[in-house]
């Protein structure tokens, strides 16, 4: 079976860190968040993969190529403006002739594919969407279903007094070639909020596929942050330091985990890295820095004396010494943060600015 991923859009959400990347290229544990995506497919043994794509996408070609190298079969969809995430697919309609998977490109997950694929044919469904459970349900598409799990409403950030399931458009469906009747060519289309409610109503097979295991998506920074920790947990043991290359620790410096350290990283004396933390390649930690919680990208130099503390910081920034960025702090691109300044907790730094 094929997949497409959908990975174009704004990502006005994700910003400051979506601007000059496309959302599903931010890295996470210094890698593009989509080969973690890819990854994902490739376990579940979807190996063809097409990828929509909106502006920027030469970042993603160049980077994946032909996909051999992740294990995967890719070819590339390319809209001149964004279609929305149906129109997107339709673009790409003479790719697909049988049953497929459409995965949004900015969540991560482990569904049952497989298991969801079964169920997808058993039901003779026209398109099956994944459904988890969530605490809040009012920022996202809620979908009710009847005993037999077939979608009786949609309701799109429903207000908590309308709300009567937690179950979510988890972002998954599998979906019939005849669903692309319901798209009109080259006019923006979404599936949440004009396919799937036109399917509704013309009376066909529409199945929610219900599942608990671990999802997340990275629509905005907080979760973004959320989804590197939790990964970093999964894949690093809890006290573990992983480098990924050589890099250079002074032996007065302290690294505890669970933290990731990109190749050519210079730590100085007297640092204090503390987990769970993220480090990209070429990051310059100064002389009695402390560093704890964070998401650095790469090339970001970290002068003396600094203190980091639960924050997400993108590539290029220069932090210069004794100043401090604490709590939920997020920082675009190339931002300089001068020296002895405190920002604000909770600030939100556009690329290129100086602070
Ligand atoms: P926000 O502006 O932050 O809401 O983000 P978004 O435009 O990415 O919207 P949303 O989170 O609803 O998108 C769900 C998924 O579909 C994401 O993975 C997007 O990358 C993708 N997507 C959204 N719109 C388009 C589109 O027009 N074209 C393509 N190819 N993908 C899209």
């Amino acid at each position: 079976m094929k997949a497409i991923i959908l990975a174009g859009g704004e990502a006005t959400r994700l910003r400051p860190l979506t601007h000059n990347i496309p959302k599903t290229m931010v890295p996470v544990l210094n890698r593009p968040f989509l080969e973690h995506v890819i990854g994902y497919l490739k376990k579940h043994k979807i190996v063809d993969v097409i990828l929509a794509m909106g502006q920027l996408s030469e970042q993603i070609q160049d980077y994946f190529g032909d996909g051999s190298e992740f294990g995967v079969r890719l070819t590339y969809s390319v809209e001149n403006f964004p279609m929305g995430t149906a129109g997107a697919v339709k673009i790409a309609e003479k790719l697909l002739d049988e049953s497929f998977i459409v995965l949004n490109g900015d969540i991560f997950t482990d569904l049952d594919l497989t298991a969801m694929i079964n169920f997808h044919r058993e039901r003779k469904a026209i398109a099956t969407i994944a459904l988890t459970p969530v605490e809040n349900p009012t920022t996202y598409g809620v979908v009710e279903t009847d005993g037999q799990s077939r979608v009786r409403r949609f309701m799109e950030k429903p207000p908590w007094d309308e709300i009567t399931t937690n179950m979510i458009n988890a972002g998954v469906y599998i979906l019939e070639p005849d669903i692309l009747g319901y798209v009109a060519f080259n006019t923006f289309f979404s599936f949440e909020h004009d396919v799937f409610p036109a399917l509704l109503e013309k009376g066909e097979a529409v199945y929610g596929y219900p599942f608990e295991s671990f999802w997340i998506d990275i629509g905005t920074p907080e979760k973004y942050f959320r989804l590197s920790r939790d990964l970093l947990l999964r894949y690093i043991g809890d006290k573990d330091v992983k480098f990924e290359g050589e890099s250079f620790v002074h032996p007065s410096a302290q690294v505890v985990g669970p933290a990731i350290i990109g190749e050519g990283c210079f730590i100085d004396r007297d640092s204090v890295i503390k987990g769970p933390a993220v480090i990209g390649p070429g990051c310059q930690i100064g002389q009695g820095a402390t560093v704890q919680g964070v998401v650095l990208w790469q090339n970001c130099k970290v002068g003396k004396e600094v203190k980091l503390r639960n924050c997400i910081i993108a590539s290029n920034c220069y932090i210069e010494q004794r100043s401090e960025i604490l709590d939920n702090c997020v920082l675009g691109d190339r931002v300089k943060v001068k020296e002895g300044s405190k920002l604000p907790k909770g600030a939100l730094i556009q690329p290129n600015e100086v602070v």
